[in-house]
């Protein structure tokens, strides 16, 4: 874990605030940067202490059922609108959004690309971001873009958020800060985080060069998956789930806010830091998660579940059970299934698969999809082990294992997904990456008992 008593926010009069984290995912958190800052019983005094405005961020719609209404009060010192002005149009090319179908780009395949190398030019979190798919609709809020960030620089006196999406960040290499208006999040691989929609942030480089992943959600939030039968344990548990205390800059300094706006960015100039929330409550707010207390669960003496029993959080669309985006997690666990097997199987699947090696090796696939690599196995298209993968474990004598040294993720969605022009043309894609399936040989002939 982060060790985070060393970081602090230098205020106007020179005093520090530390920052920390509150355990637990979806509570209903109150913090305060400054004694007294956070008003009692209500939630908006005729007038708050130390002279803060008072400012509602909400995420989900005012009337939203009550289990899924989610919203942040602030208490900042300067509204939301001080933070405004006219807005001017930026272009960040290799940031896109859905729907974004690029003729003469065939999406129709199962895809591998080795991990996008770090190039000698200075970026940030928004010049470094490249998008690898999308899927669905941002203007409709249904769906997701894949992407991959590069980033050696931090974001000076610059800030930013996403109207569209909320970001799930997986990092792989080095470790950045996200500074945000509601408290700092540090992140390193083996961590995720998710920024809310709406969100204003700054993102520094603690160690660089950065690399990572980013799931842009254009739907529902991400929640826990519900664990039926499994009951009221393991997977992911909320108390893993840390979400920063209130940590705020009183800093007057020329500025820049860019925003992103159903697919276009937009900038404009502000006079100061908007990263002013001395205090807040509720529980709409940004949060990070160590993949390493994530608790698997599996078959212990036949066969294997679906890999949605891995799943560590799932963004529900408007067909119950069907998601939008399950983040899934592939990591160390013991093999132990009789006459099984135990590799994931051949299958087709209705849903979309973009996965992610964060280190290690995965079963499936021994060679070839490395740590930042990445690939996609698209709607109703089949895959499954390579030849080696499955001779090995056809033959294998099956003792106990545990498979260790790994840790893969998944992006799946029940949209297709959409290559970028990146993705299929600059992004190192293996062109040999459906051979790895060319050697599997029949072994049929007609005789009862053959194996
Ligand atoms: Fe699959």
């Amino acid at each position: 874990m982060n060790d985070v008593s060393n970081i602090k926010l230098v205020q106007a009069d020179g005093s520090a605030v530390t920052a920390g984290y509150m355990p637990g995912f979806g509570n209903d958190f109150e913090t305060e940067a400054l004694p007294g800052a956070l008003p009692q019983g209500m939630n908006s005094p005729q007038k708050v202490n130390y002279g803060l405005y008072g400012e509602q961020l909400s995420g989900t719609a005012f009337t939203a059922p009550s289990h899924q209404n989610e919203r942040t009060w602030c208490y900042r010192i300067r509204p939301s609108v001080k933070h405004s002005g006219r807005y001017e149009r930026i272009d960040l090319p290799y940031w896109k959004s859905a729907p974004h179908v690029i003729e003469n780009v065939t999406s129709l395949g199962q895809y591998r690309w080795d991990p996008v190398p770090h190039s000698d030019r200075e970026l940030t979190w928004l010049t470094g971001m490249y998008t690898m798919t999308t899927a669905g609709d941002v203007n409709t809020q249904v769906g997701m873009a894949s992407h991959i960030y590069l980033v050696t620089e931090s974001m000076k006196d610059a800030y930013f958020y996403s109207a569209d999406s909320e970001l799930l960040i997986v990092p792989q290499e080095g470790r950045l800060r996200f500074c945000t208006e509601l408290g700092i999040i540090d992140l390193e691989p083996k961590e995720i985080a998710i920024i809310p929609r709406g969100l204003v942030y700054r993102v520094e480089v603690i160690e660089g060069p950065a690399r990572g992943f980013v799931c842009e959600n254009y739907g529902q939030k991400f929640e826990l998956p519900g664990r039926g039968p499994i009951g009221a344990n393991c997977m992911a548990n909320r108390r893993d789930f840390k979400t920063p205390v209130a940590a705020f800059e009183d800093r007057e300094v020329p500025s820049t806010l860019t925003i992103k706006w159903c697919g276009q960015f937009h900038e404009t100039k502000i006079d100061q830091s908007p990263l002013d929330v001395v205090a807040w409550h509720g529980n709409y707010a940004p949060v990070k998660y160590d993949l390493r207390t994530y608790c698997p669960v599996g078959a212990i003496l036949f066969d294997h579940p679906d890999p949605s029993i891995f799943t560590v959080l799932t963004a529900p669309s408007s067909s119950p059970g069907t998601a939008n985006i399950d983040f899934v997690l592939f990591r160390e666990r013991w093999m132990t299934m009789e006459d099984t097997f135990r590799p994931p199987w051949y299958h087709k699947n209705v849903m979309s698969e973009m996965m992610g090696n964060i280190y290690g090796q995965y079963d499936a696939k021994p060679q070839g999809f490395v740590p930042g690599g990445l690939s996609l196995h698209n709607m109703m298209l089949p895959h499954g082990p390579d030849r080696d993968a499955f001779e090995n474990a056809s033959n294998a004598d099956l003792q106990p294992e545990k498979l260790d040294n790994t840790m893969s993720f998944m992006f799946e969605t029940r949209f297709p997904q959409h290559l970028t022009e990146f993705a299929a043309r600059e992004a190192p894609l293996q062109d040999d990456y459906i051979d790895c399936w060319k050697s599997l040989e029949k072994k049929f002939d007609g005789t009862p008992g053959k194996k």
